[in-house]
């Protein structure tokens, strides 16, 4: 079992990484809790795996439960859903002193998160993610939002949990495109920042797949304590949190492109991390063997790497609707080595496009 604390002075919290810890819950959140009554948000499909064994555990520790089960899909990451659950804690007087635990991947992170982060102008949070990408990922910083039909995350909070508790066990039920989608937020942090970790993945690349235990909760600790340093000097994104963003915005505008039911997103930061990568060669700051070394740990994890036969104009022009944009200006994320990013800003469009052509599939 692994420990990673994220010191944000009251927001302080920490984040358990253990096999078949699932049935703890009940005791390790007593300490977190200031009343009995809890509200678990579930994915309908993690609840009919997996609730049982979280409500035992509360229920051993005499808590008054009710379960709001929510459908699979970024689609119900939504105001209706919102508005939905919120009723339903009105109903069970919740109250301020009350607790919402979130059991499920990103979307019921991200949406019970924007709850907690509001009903009563915000009550505590607890979360048990049940992917990787959401434990390695969702499971640091205290991100909340909800889709607004127009786009991503348009509406949410930073709201950090009390606690977060891993069960690497859950990742067995986990389809294979969805272990490789969290991995590659993992690689990411080695390619990022740390290099040592990018050669544990690449050395014990078959394990990680098998999902033996020891190696993949040694990887996902490194990766939350990655994310964690970078949060704790940046909680608010103002500037190292964007180095998080390494080949996302190549991402988001494959993402949209696609209308986001071709790529699981982080399929789409695989092909991202290459065009990043690949720019980062083209302008002579990064070595062609790098690029190499990372798009070979993608492909070995069964990863794409390039993007579908898409206008290279059409995606520069999706880039420059992402969010995260610079006062107009493209705000890129590139690399110098792997473990060293530097953030630009001044580069020329045709610059960009001829990375985005070398990457797309003839
Ligand atoms: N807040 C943040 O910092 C942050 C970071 C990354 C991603 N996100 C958000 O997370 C979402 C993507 O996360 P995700 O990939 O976890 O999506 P998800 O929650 O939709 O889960 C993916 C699929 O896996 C299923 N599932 C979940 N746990 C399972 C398990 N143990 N076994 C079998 N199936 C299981 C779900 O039912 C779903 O069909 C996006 O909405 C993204 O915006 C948020
Ligand atoms: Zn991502």
């Amino acid at each position: 079992m692994r420990e990673v604390h994220l010191n944000l002075d009251q927001d302080s919290y920490s984040i358990t990484i253990g096999q078949g810890i699932l049935g703890n819950l009940g005791q390790r959140i007593v300490p977190k809790t200031k009343s009995d009554k809890v509200t678990v948000v579930a994915d309908e499909f993690v609840s009919e795996r997996y609730g049982d064994i979280v409500l035992k555990s509360l229920r051993d520790f005499e808590f008054d439960v009710q379960v709001i089960q929510v459908p699979s899909g970024e689609e119900n990451k939504s105001l209706a859903w919102f508005s939905k659950i919120h009723d339903t804690l009105i109903n069970h007087h919740m109250d301020r002193s009350s607790t919402l635990i979130a059991l499920g991947g990103g979307v019921i992170g991200d949406l019970s998160g924007f709850v907690a982060a509001t009903f009563m102008r915000g009550i505590s949070w607890i979360q048990v993610p049940t992917t990787l990408l959401a434990q390695v990922d969702a499971s640091v910083g205290g991100k909340t939002a909800i889709n607004h039909p127009k786009g991503k995350n348009m509406m949410g909070a930073f709201h950090q949990p009390s606690l977060v508790l891993i069960d690497v066990d859950t990742l067995h039920s986990l389809a294979e495109r969805d272990v490789g989608s969290g991995l590659v937020e993992i690689i990411k942090h080695g390619v990022i920042m740390d290099e040592p970790l990018f050669s544990l993945i690449e050395k014990n690349l078959t394990k990680i797949l098998r999902l033996v235990p020891e190696i993949v909760i040694e990887i996902i600790a490194k990766s939350c304590a990655n994310k964690a340093y970078v949060v704790e000097n940046d909680e608010k994104e103002r500037g190292l949190r964007s180095t998080l963003n390494y080949g996302h915005t190549f991402a988001h505008a494959l993402e949209v492109l696609t209308d986001y039911n071709t790529f699981r997103h982080g399929e789409a930061v695989a092909v991202g991390m290459n065009c990043a990568a690949q720019l980062s060669v083209n302008l002579g700051i990064l070595d062609p063997s790098e690029l190499n070394r990372q798009n070979t740990l993608l492909q070995n994890a069964g990863l794409p790497i390039q993007i579908p036969r898409i206008q290279p104009e059409n995606f520069l022009e999706a880039m420059y609707f992402d969010k995260k944009i610079n006062h107009g200006k493209l705000k890129l994320i590139l690399i110098e080595r792997l473990g060293k990013v530097t953030m630009r800003t001044d580069i020329p469009d045709n610059e960009v496009l001829a990375a985005i052509e070398k990457c797309t599939a003839n």
